[in-house]
């Protein structure tokens, strides 16, 4: 499209069943918040709008796992939610919610439209039924035993322990979650958007119209979809939480999650447009409007298919320009998964690196899964920190303010004597909002950030050259043009990296106590910080992280991981029985290691020198793998005094250390809780 009127940016609305994790930020919020902020900066007129989506199937489990009311959940993990978007800095223009009200009218005014123009069709068919608890059962409230692999436990729609995709009445002996009674089928009536009417229009829209601009993982994706062929869809369910169906004979029934939610993005911008004194419609129904939903990859068909039918079939709307769908983020090469803890939960981030939200918004924009899945880790995290942030970005700055008030006490220097290649130096500075709003515009944001970072090094690179420490004293006049071109380039980052780093250029611009510029200012300012303007007072910008802290955050995904294997491990079957006289005839005895060292040529066993009370003797140990020589020494352990002894590798072992393992196979000793004295028995 030419330039736009206006813009209309949305973000996917989150569950509101849990708190929000990095995942979220990388793939959907934040490359939305750059998008929105450069438009800001470039004096476009934009709106950015999201919301909780508090309706759907899950919301009613973990109510009821909870033992609170679907509402009490959407109400505690809305704030949450809230929160920890405005801590990160993600500046919607409005958050709304599912729940109010404003959104259960144009919901029910949408369905109602499309109702009265005939646009659903009506159809029966036999769903499962809880004849006790009287209702209708979402799929995942069946569970039965998995027709593929045996396992108990599966769900109507899906079996955990094997993936497998499933209908519930493939489960064999299914059970509703609710009762634990055996469901019965009975008819039902429901209402289907019926895709396939739409196919040859959405081909043509999308296959045709956007094979240049769409992401070829977006494009891709709807592609397979329509080569597969569309069929309708319910857009109704049997629950009891959700927008009702507003249909005469329809009670009990609500609006399927996926038809009101996308239908949020339209209520949150009139309730912001109430709130603003402005006209929602513009925004949703001017063709010079640009559309762009920023999504995570399993939302691709709901908002390039589905929606736009939707949104086509209602008549009034326009249709997304793009939906810039990011794929998957990995944590440690692991997916990222909620039930597994295997995640980075915001509000504990903010607890662990207070102040550091920047530092998380650039790593993660550094490794967005732009084109394909990616991979955060810690030490990566680490070193975009103190090898980028604080050596490239926040070095240059600190320099140009140090020096800036060392020589000339704060005050900008004059611009008189400023040479060819200073103000080639400027010319290239000036070239830097155009490479990152092109970069921007393409949905390019690793992209933009790192041609941001590479003014940075521009400045760095300028100051290096030209030694303005050494010329000080021989050439205040070179010294003077140095210092101006630098703090020039300062002046431009504190814009240019707004929209990544909010409260870094936030900073930047208190220090040097200047309005920023905006984007076409920065291309186009004679100066930006003139001559006798005087600077703030330095600080750092970004500070090194250490290894302490990186450390603490992998111990803790360690813990999840052994908690994960731990629990999907059986325990070991109970052994035969033994007589209390069996058992007693085994002598086991408190030692404290006194010496230990490692068995040459052999790389599980420690040869150990243990006081057990009766005496000090030589106990060789299969533990090597497990602990060093070093930290056993001075541990007390349980050891059968009573078995014979036996040589091992040439040593004679005498006696047997108990030791139990983690699920992984790392060792660990039985040893007292308390320290008691050697000798003490065991039994
Ligand atoms: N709640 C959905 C998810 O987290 C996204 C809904 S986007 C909307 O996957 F368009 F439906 F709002
Ligand atoms: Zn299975």
């Amino acid at each position: 499209m030419d330039t736009p009127k206006r813009y209309t940016v949305t973000a996917a609305l989150p569950y509101a069943n849990g708190p929000i994790h990095l995942g979220h930020l990388a793939g959907v919020y934040v490359p939305a918040d750059v998008y929105v902020r450069y438009l800001r900066q470039k004096g476009r007129d934009v709106i950015f709008i999201c919301g909780s989506d508090e309706h759907g199937v899950p919301i009613t489990i973990k109510a009821r796992r909870e033992g609170i009311t679907p509402q009490q959940v959407v109400d505690k993990y809305n704030a949450i939610i809230r929160d920890s978007f405005a801590e990160f800095g993600i500046s919607f223009d409005n958050y709304s919610r599912t729940s109010a009200p404003i959104h259960h009218k144009t919901a029910s005014e949408f369905f109602r439209k499309m109702y009265d123009a005939g646009q659903f069709v009506e159809q029966e068919s036999e769903q499962y039924y809880d004849p006790e608890a009287k209702q209708f059962l979402a799929d995942r409230y069946i569970t039965g035993t998995c027709p593929r692999c045996g396992a108990e436990g599966a769900y109507g729609d899906q079996c955990e322990k094997c993936g497998s995709t499933l209908s519930p009445s493939e489960l064999i002996d299914p059970k509703s979650a609710l009762s634990g009674a055996t469901p019965i089928l009975k008819k039902t009536k429901h209402w289907y958007l019926p895709l396939q009417q739409y196919e040859s229009w959405l081909r043509q829209w999308i296959l045709e119209g956007h094979k240049a601009d769409w992401k070829p993982n977006v494009y891709g994706q709807v592609k397979s979809w329509l080569d597969d062929g569309l069929r309708p869809r319910a857009v109704t369910r049997d629950l009891d939480w959700g927008i009702p169906v507003p249909v005469e004979g329809a009670e009990g029934k609500v609006l399927y999650v996926w038809f009101d939610a996308p239908i949020g993005y339209i209520s949150s911008t009139k309730e912001w447009a109430d709130r603003e004194g402005k006209d929602w419609e513009p925004y949703w129904k001017s063709a010079d409007t640009k559309l762009v939903h920023f999504i995570g990859k399993d939302n691709i068909v709901f908002h390039c298919i589905i929606f736009p039918a939707m949104l086509r079939a209602h008549g009034e709307y326009i249709l997304p320009d793009n939906v810039p769908a990011n794929e998957f983020l990995n944590l440690e090469g692991n997916k990222l998964s909620t039930s597994r803890n295997w995640a980075v939960w915001l509000d504990q981030y903010l607890v662990d690196f207070p102040g550091k939200q920047d530092v998380l918004r650039y790593a993660l924009i550094a490794t967005a899964p732009e084109t394909k899945d990616n991979d955060f880790t810690w030490r990566d995290f680490q070193n975009r920190n103190n090898s980028e942030l604080v050596a490239i970005l926040g070095n240059f700055v600190n320099r140009v303010m140090v020096l800036t008030h060392k020589y000339y006490g704060g005050v900008v220097p004059s611009s008189q004597h400023l040479n060819e290649a200073d103000r080639e130096v400027l010319d290239q500075m000036r070239k830097y909002p155009s490479i990152l709003g092109d970069s921007i515009e393409k949905y390019r944001f690793r992209e933009a950030l790192s041609e941001m970072m590479n003014l940075a090094r521009l400045g760095n690179k300028y100051l290096a050259d030209n030694e303005p420490w050494k010329t000080q004293k021989t050439d205040p006049e070179r010294t003077e043009a140095v210092m101006y071109t630098a703090v020039q380039i300062a002046g431009a980052l504190a814009t240019l990296c707004e929209p990544f780093l909010p409260f870094a250029a936030a900073s930047l611009a208190k220090m040097l106590d200047i309005r920023p510029l905006t984007w076409d200012e920065v291309a186009q300012a004679q100066s930006i910080v003139p001559s006798g303007h005087r600077l703030g007072q330095p600080a750092l910008l970004f500070e090194k992280i250490e290894d302490a802290p990186i450390e603490a955050q992998l111990k803790r995904l360690e813990d999840s991981r052994l908690a994960n294997i731990a629990a999907e491990k059986a325990a070991e079957p109970q052994k035969e029985t033994v007589s209390y006289d069996e058992f007693d005839r085994m002598d086991i005895r408190v030692g404290t290691i006194v010496e230990a060292e490692k068995v040459p040529k052999a790389k599980k066993l420690l040869k150990l020198t243990i006081d057990t009370g009766i005496d000090r003797r030589t106990v060789v140990s299969g533990i090597a793998e497990s602990f060093s020589a070093e930290e056993v020494v001075g541990r007390q352990v349980c050891v059968l005094v009573n078995l014979a002894p036996r040589e091992i590798k040439g040593i004679l072992s005498n006696g047997m250390i108990l030791m139990t393992e983690h699920p992984d196979g790392r060792l660990e000793f039985v040893a007292p809780s308390r320290k008691v004295k050697e000798g003490a028995q065991v039994r």
